[in-house]
């Protein structure tokens, strides 16, 4: 089959592969007709996430028909299929707490100490997302095979177009588990680092929780006015200091919940931005933590921090006294999909949430490092970009 693979720094490249087999009797495999470029797999083309290998096989937004399965899946040929990026048994000790991204099980034994070393327990197991998070195959490819597939892949209604449901596999999830762990309350003020995918669908959350402001923060003006048409007041960072004005747009107060929607590759020109891009060129540091640092010293007294971007390392100057001195509470993690699809399917079936504004780019599969390059590098109009195996080079719709 034909699938998107890793060789390094901004180094990937459509290959031919051996096709996926059933491997356990859980398993399912999946013939993609839908995939997505992440925020979260741009870390992995500008090689910040450690245990990549080259012919890695890329993805972990995606959804497509059912075509085998084995023995112990409840799947059956021929539906049409979501799957969570996240890969959960959904019966050890984490999924049965519904923190299916902490399951015990996905990530394989003998990948399990490299994660191990790192954070102190070993991660689950991701699509395509480095052999720290189990080194599966991802789904930019033709097929794809799908452990657990009884417990992760929801099953799509007929006459539903892939691109109303493809944003349930991760970023439709993180927006709202953002949300959640933001504990919005009626009447709440909110602001939101990064207009990307994942905070965009964080701010349209945070409304329908029942937020009365949203305050976006970026520097796209296409990525800012998105957010506009949302409802969210916005701010532009490179032309103000956003902690002063977020202090002026609340009264002095500050913002009752902040959500970095941004993670460990923040942009900025700040004294601390600089500081982090020489360790990082350097190889004396993993991670870019402004936003991080700037949502614990943006966020009121006794507020909320909530942290959907992904953090990968080890950070320092962080402002661990104003987090402590001012009572924050903070809330993150790789987001528990299986927990919130359903829900959330139901809430696009309904017309509560549209996902399909977000698509800026339709390309063929085997376009792909094209896709990357401008998701890279256009960020300002490019805002999503989907892959469909079944067109044919050359074929963009837009
Ligand atoms: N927790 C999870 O399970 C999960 C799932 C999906 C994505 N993510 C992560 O969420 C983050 C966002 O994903 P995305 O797909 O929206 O990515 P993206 O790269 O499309 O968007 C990031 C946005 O942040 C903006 N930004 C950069 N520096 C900034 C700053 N200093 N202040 C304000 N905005 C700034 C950029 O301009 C960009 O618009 C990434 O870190 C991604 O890895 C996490
Ligand atoms: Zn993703
Ligand atoms: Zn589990």
């Amino acid at each position: 089959m034909r699938a998107l693979t890793w060789h390094g720094k901004h180094d990937v490249r459509m290959e031919t592969v051996p096709d996926p087999q059933i491997v356990n009797p859980r398993d399912a495999i999946i013939r993609i007709t839908s995939t997505a470029i992440c925020g979260s797999d741009l870390h992995l083309y500008d090689s910040y996430i450690p245990s990549m290998m080259p012919g890695d096989i890329l993805g972990h937004e995606f959804m497509g028909e059912v075509v085998e399965t084995g023995p112990g899946s409840t799947l059956q040929k021929g539906q049409k299929v979501v799957v969570p990026f996240v890969i959960a048994c959904g019966k050890c000790f984490f999924c049965e707490k519904q923190q299916f991204s902490a399951c015990d099980n996905s990530n394989p034994a003998e990948k399990q100490d490299l994660s191990e070393a790192a954070y102190g327990y070993a991660m689950s197991g991701l699509f395509g997302y480095s052999h720290l998070t189990g080194g599966y195959a991802g789904g930019q490819a033709e097929y794809v095979r799908v452990p657990y597939s009884d417990v992760g892949p929801i099953v799509v209604p007929d006459g539903i177009e892939d691109e109303q449901v493809l944003f349930l596999s991760d970023i439709l999830p993180t927006g709202w588990m953002a949300a959640e762990n933001a504990e919005i309350e009626p009447g709440d003020t909110v602001a939101v680092w990064g207009c990307g995918p994942v905070g965009l669908f964080a701010i349209q959350s945070c409304f329908v929780m029942g937020a009365e402001r949203v305050i976006a923060i970026d520097h796209y003006p296409h990525r800012l006015e998105l957010a506009r048409q949302m409802g969210a007041e916005v701010i532009n960072y490179h032309d103000v200091k956003v902690r002063e004005a977020l202090r002026e747009m609340t009264g002095g107060i500050g913002p009752d919940a902040c959500i970095d929607a941004v993670g460990l590759e923040a942009h900025g020109f700040a004294l601390d931005n600089i500081m982090d891009a020489v360790k990082t060129a350097t190889r004396m540091g993993t991670d870019r933590q402004h936003v991080l640092r700037e949502v614990i010293l943006a966020c009121r007294k006794g507020g909320r921090v909530s942290v959907p971007g992904v953090y990968g390392g080890i950070g320092d100057k962080l402002p661990i006294g104003a987090f402590m001195q001012k009572g924050l509470t903070m809330k993150t993690g790789q987001t528990h999909v299986q927990k919130y699809h359903r829900q959330l399917l139901d809430m696009i079936l309904d017309g509560r949430f549209d996902t399909t504004f977000l698509i800026s780019h339709r390309l063929p599969l085997e376009d792909a490092p094209k896709g990357y390059k401008l998701f890279k590098e256009e960020q300002n109009e490019c805002t999503k970009v989907v892959l469909k195996p079944d067109w044919t080079k050359g074929a963009a719709a837009q």
